[in-house]
């Protein structure tokens, strides 16, 4: 509002998009201008070493090989404007960054890495605004981007989240039904926004929220849709064309009236329906997916029971705080617990095996040699199965193919979901490690070394309480001391890891 370049540039663009002088006070709106060092500067006159900034991702690097030092770091948000996501308390965690410059190959947003203060599963953009108004409303408002949460606010509907072009979480999602018992998404009706909807939809079930969906005419979103219809035609709007979930995806497997894509929605549909946690929601449910796709409601709650049991053993293994909600379990059935960092290497291996590692070796040979050599040879049953059988492969063959994970029927499930990206890390693990996740952003090298790193740092943990049991039962002194020079060994061992990854280990 006050500099040069904002009159000239970024304020008239806001303007001209039809944002108000008072909601750029409200959401913080700045900018961040041309010069490359400003924000640097700033921060170290603020009192901040280049260390801080460079860990809040406001700074980064130009020389990857050298260290942190002014004259090797540069602003990250450069010409943009930009969008402080605020968590519940109303702290800036992160920024968002809008460039304005139209013919650039530069992302449109750019947006602060996890740190931690933002960690990014657990906030959604505007809940510190909306949070009285969700509850008053019961009834939350969730939205695609920044801006549609700042100009439906403008408009006078201040009951709105953005999820912000990553999936919805089940942090996230919890945290909004500290709120409210009700969710409508309001999502660009192409085809990444009823994929991005229909993945939504579930994690808001699952948190007993209930969902319906709200899709806007290609090439509208709420933001425009409300800059040309305004308020009452944006609330008419959604007032006209809310579904439920049910009807959400049917309308959109159901194209046609052939067979295969019936049997499609209806699978899908109680793949939904057994995310529901109370049974009652979930029979109404399955009465009206049956009484819309003309099938047996006993077929569907069949369907719908089998997938949530198979839903619930797994989240079982993963969270043993949901063991409560459960059915007994039979006692011969003894549930091990799922060796979470295993599984990721797994996953790594089937997706990056044939990549290149070094100029010496592909990923394959790399983890292959890693897990000989380091003494860490996955002990998780199946997926100690598997890596044995993709070894004796990959010695017959000289080579390790994606494909051959996608033909091995013991994993071709598991391949398919990692490649098609449905399988993420379990909560339970990101909990317990208060773990950073490499995502999207990382190098495959990265996630390899990292998934490594974890594997060691879990083998020292176990050690370290192998260790203190032992010390506890010792007979005199000198066992004593022999068990505290292994800790310490051991403490330094797993210091030395957690370094390395860079995460910071609570427990
Ligand atoms: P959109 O491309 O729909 O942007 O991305 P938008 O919010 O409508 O912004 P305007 O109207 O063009 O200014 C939706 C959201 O996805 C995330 C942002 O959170 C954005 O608000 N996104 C999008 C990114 O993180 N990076 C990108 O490069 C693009
Ligand atoms: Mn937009």
């Amino acid at each position: 509002l006050d500099s040069r370049e904002g009159k000239v540039i970024y304020l008239p663009y806001l303007l001209e998009r039809g944002i108000r002088k008072d909601t750029i006070h409200k959401f913080k709106l700045g900018l961040s201008g041309s010069g490359r060092t400003d924000i640097l500067e700033a921060g170290l006159q603020k009192g901040f070493t280049a260390q801080q900034l460079f860990d809040a991702g406001l700074v980064k690097k130009i020389n990857e090989d050298q260290g942190v030092i002014q004259s090797n770091l540069r602003d990250t948000y450069i010409e943009r404007i930009t969008f402080p996501i605020e968590n519940l308390t109303g702290k800036t965690v992160g920024f968002g960054g809008r460039i304005i410059k139209k013919d650039t190959k530069a992302p449109k947003y750019i947006n602060s890495p996890e740190t931690i203060v933002y960690e990014k599963r657990k906030v959604l953009y505007g809940l510190n605004h909306a949070k009285n108004e969700i509850r008053k409303a019961d009834q939350a408002y969730v939205v695609e981007g920044y801006m549609d949460v700042i100009s439906l606010s403008q408009a006078g509907i201040e009951n709105v989240v953005a999820v912000s072009g990553t999936a919805l979480t089940e942090e996230q999602s919890r945290l909004l039904k500290r709120f409210t018992t009700d969710a409508t998404l309001l999502f660009d009706g192409d085809d990444a926004g009823v994929n991005a909807s229909l993945k939504h939809v579930n994690t808001l079930l699952k948190a007993d929220i209930n969902t319906k969906v709200v899709l806007f005419p290609e090439n509208d979103d709420p933001d425009s849709y409300t800059k040309e219809h305004g308020k009452e035609g944006l609330l008419n709007f959604i007032e006209g064309n809310s579904q439920n979930f049910v009807h959400f995806i049917a309308g959109i497997e159901l194209k046609g009236d052939d067979p295969i894509a019936k049997a499609q929605a209806a699978r899908s549909i109680a793949e939904s329906i057994a995310q529901v946690p109370d049974p009652l929601k979930r029979a109404a449910f399955v009465s009206e997916a049956s009484r819309l796709l003309g099938w047996q409601e006993r077929v569907l709650n069949e369907e719908a029971n089998k997938l949530r049991m198979s839903g619930l053993k797994q989240g079982r293994r993963q969270n043993p705080e949901y063991l409560p909600n459960l059915p007994p379990t039979p006692p011969e059935e003894t549930v091990e617990e799922v060796n979470h960092q295993e599984w990721a290497l797994l996953k790594s291996l089937i997706l990056y095996a044939e990549k290149e590692f070094s100029e010496e070796e592909d990923v394959a040979a790399f983890i292959f040699r890693e897990l000989i050599e380091e003494e860490i040879w996955p002990v998780d049953p199946e997926v100690k199965e598997l890596i044995d059988l993709a070894h004796n492969e990959w010695k017959e063959k000289g080579g390790l193919t994606q494909m051959y994970f996608i033909r091995n029927p013991l994993c071709s499930r598991f391949a398919a979901d990692c490649i098609s990206g449905l399988y993420s890390l379990s909560d339970g693990w990101e909990r317990n490690y208060d773990k950073f996740v490499p995502g999207y952003e990382d190098t495959y090298k990265k996630e390899v070394v990292e998934n490594l790193n974890y594997i060691k740092l879990k083998r020292v943990e176990e050690a370290i309480q192998e260790n203190n049991e032992k010390m506890k039962e010792a007979e005199n002194d000198e066992e004593v001391i022999g068990y505290q020079t292994i800790h310490m060994r051991l403490q330094d061992l797993k210091r030395k890891i957690t370094a390395e990854i860079g995460a910071v280990v609570l427990k």
